[in-house]
């Protein structure tokens, strides 16, 4: 029987190359990250199947010109590199890894969280340059967020993790997308979108990115936020209008923003780079040694999984789905 070919888009770690060498034979992508169509046509050539990360583009293009494909095993929770509709019809398997990552990327986000209302990153500057000369009472002083609202836009896996964190901040949930005669776990009001928007001191987003979600906050809901109130985005860059975003904190209506992600990532908007009051981060929400490893695993098991005729763990799309 002639061994399948996986296509690996990058070096991995933990144990997910291992395990698809014992069973197939694997191309690895040992060099740059592949960020276009025609780069990762190439490398995919006639493999069966290709682990790919979020940077990777599975546009129809690619699907269409590597007809062998039976899955994209996508190596993140998030599948907007991957065109879902396209891969139904071509009937080719997409899977991605949730869970591994929820708790790390709650722990990032109330990282960022912290971050911002206490200006950690600013502090830090400040006393890298040398301008701390002994302690004084209204220094670098921050919001408290002790008994005031956060607002969960996105109440999945990493928003209700996100979510049961803060009761350890003594922060009151809100969330827009709870049904509002559950109980949800753990607990949050449930609130249309604008109503939470407008009365949260904090708002985290953790809603996928799609058609619908782009742009989700625009100027207009970005100023429904309560003057001095933050955002936190460790979710994608997209779903806020970036140069948008720039003008509501340049006038002083946010009190600041913390971003694990950005709109045309890895670029990041020149105004946010100069600001003082947002804290970027290089998408490490999930970045810990034992998330990655795991996610890594993850995307190897969903693969071998589709090329041995099982059902994967975590797909996204099957081939059957219509
Ligand atoms: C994902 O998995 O979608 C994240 O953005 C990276 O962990």
């Amino acid at each position: 029987m002639t061994m399948r070919e996986v296509a690996v888009t990058a070096e991995l770690p933990g144990r997910a190359v291992e395990w698809l060498e014992e069973r197939c034979l694997v191309r690895l992508n040992a060099g740059v990250q592949i960020t276009d169509e025609n780069t990762l046509i190439d490398f995919i050539g006639s493999a069966d199947a290709v682990l790919t990360l979020l940077a990777n583009p599975v546009t129809d293009r690619v699907l269409a010109a590597c007809p062998d494909l039976r899955v994209v095993g996508n190596c993140a929770v998030g599948f907007d590199n991957i065109d879902l509709v396209a891969a139904r019809r071509r009937g080719v398997w997409v899977t991605n890894t949730p869970d591994v990552l929820t708790e790390a990327t709650a722990d990032l986000t109330w990282g960022l969280i912290l971050a911002v209302t206490r200006r950690l990153g600013e502090a830090e500057r400040f006393l890298r340059d040398g301008r701390f000369h002994g302690w004084a009472l209204d220094m670098l002083l921050g919001s408290g967020i002790q008994g005031r609202q956060l607002g969960v836009v996105g109440f999945g896996r990493i928003g209700r993790a996100v979510a049961r964190r803060a009761a350890g901040f003594g922060m009151s949930v809100a969330a827009s997308d709870v049904d509002e005669h559950a109980n949800p776990d753990p607990p949050a009001r449930f609130m249309a979108l604008d109503e939470l928007l407008a009365s949260s001191h904090v708002v985290t987003l953790h809603t996928p990115l799609n058609e619908g979600t782009r742009h989700l906050l625009d100027e207009e809901r970005l100023r429904l936020m309560p003057r001095g109130a933050f955002l936190v985005n460790t979710a994608r860059g997209p779903l806020v209008d970036e140069a948008a975003l720039v003008r509501v904190l340049e006038d002083g209506h946010l009190g600041g923003a913390g971003l694990d992600v950005f709109e045309m990532e890895p670029a990041v908007h020149p105004g946010l780079l100069e600001r003082e009051d947002v804290v970027l981060l290089p998408h490490v929400g999930s970045a810990t040694e034992e998330t990655r490893a795991a996610m890594a695993e993850l995307a190897a098991t969903n693969i071998l999984a589709v090329l041995a005729g099982e059902e994967p763990p975590t797909p996204v799309v099957r081939p059957t789905d219509h």
